[in-house]
């Protein structure tokens, strides 16, 4: 975790910072490089039009840190919303979803009681739903809720992070599971006793969690990174793996090569954000790049 994350993670918890980055067109617009829009509405439409480009989608209704019950059950209602658009809009999309939206930070049993209806409302949408990962302290709750969902349904997924020394074992546990497995850098800021810390030791372990997962044949690797390295690992070891696997990037990062790989006729899936609570989203990737936070800092200056 580079000294420039921690900076920016930092800096945005601050207030003044959340005002000048939600209420300025400068702040706007870099949202809207990142996030399809603030409906469902702006959402289907990204996606078709990224299906029209031979990508699919992963729908992320935006959303985290729900603290009410209401507001866990709204949140699980706009994404079987979210589900049923899928087949009615003819979309090739899954959902993607963080359980402290759906209330994991208020009871571990309301988030899990929301999977098994998302799980349910995705079959009935022939689709899946991938659960993201959050900060460490949810990542227990998360692999558990996982696990006794994808048990029962069959059509999860769920994402691991490199970054922690953790996931060599999740990894091993989930595999028999079958579902899909996205595997990423990890975008929070940890401390060095659960996680690496610098980007050559997070590559590292992300190359050798990469082999592990693509000699799995139980389940759909899905490789969300747009580190050019890690992509040109991910084909070499493809050539050994007779079963599907998917790249997975997010809306708005490296769009031609989104394009180039689908263009070889690799499985493309693109993480499209919608709805109106971007700004946890945003911070994450203001701190993956320092050219992001000029791009925001000039355009607030003016120029
Ligand atoms: P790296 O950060 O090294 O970037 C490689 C290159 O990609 C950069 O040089 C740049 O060109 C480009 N790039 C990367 N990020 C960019 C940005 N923000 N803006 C512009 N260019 C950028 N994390 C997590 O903790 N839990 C999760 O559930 C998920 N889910 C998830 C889904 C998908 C589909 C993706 C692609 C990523 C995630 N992540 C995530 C985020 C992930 O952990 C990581 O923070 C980012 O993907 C950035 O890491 P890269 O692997 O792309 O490498």
């Amino acid at each position: 975790m580079s000294i420039f994350t921690r900076a920016v993670a930092a800096a945005t918890e601050a207030a003044v910072v959340e005002r000048t980055i939600t209420r300025t067109r400068a702040g706007r617009a870099l949202a809207r490089r990142f996030v399809a829009g603030d409906s469902l509405e702006a959402g289907s439409r990204v996606a078709a039009e990224l299906n029209r480009q031979g990508l699919s989608v992963s729908l992320d209704h935006l959303g985290e840190g729900v603290t009410d019950r209401e507001g866990a059950e709204r949140a699980t209602d706009e994404y079987i919303e979210t589900l049923a658009r899928i087949p009615a809009d003819g979309l090739r999309a899954n959902i993607s979803v963080k359980l402290t939206q759906l209330g994991l930070s208020i009871d571990a049993g309301i988030a899990a009681k929301a999977v098994d209806r998302l799980a349910m409302a995705a079959a009935e949408a022939s689709a899946t739903v991938t659960i993201d990962m959050e900060d460490s302290s949810y990542t227990q709750d998360t692999i558990d809720i996982y696990a006794e969902a994808q048990k029962r349904h069959g059509n999860l997924g769920v994402c691991l992070q490199a970054y922690l020394h953790r996931t060599p074992e999740d990894l091993e546990r989930l595999i028999p599971l079958g579902g899909h497995i996205r595997l990423c850098k990890g975008a929070y800021v940890e401390p060095a006793q659960i996680a690496f810390q610098s980007s050559d030791d997070v590559d590292a372990a992300f190359a050798r969690l990469l082999i592990v997962l693509m000699q799995a044949p139980e389940v759909r690797p899905a490789v969300a990174t747009h580190d050019p390295r890690l992509i040109s690992l991910t084909l070499d070891l493809a050539a050994d793996r007779g079963e599907k696997f998917e790249f997975q990037m997010l809306y708005g990062v490296r769009q031609n090569e989104q394009l180039r790989l689908a263009a070889l006729g690799e499985d493309v899936r693109v993480y499209v954000p919608f709805g109106s609570a971007w700004y946890p989203y945003l911070t994450r990737r203001l701190g993956e790049r320092p050219a992001n936070m000029w791009f925001f800092l000039r355009a607030l200056v003016g120029h």
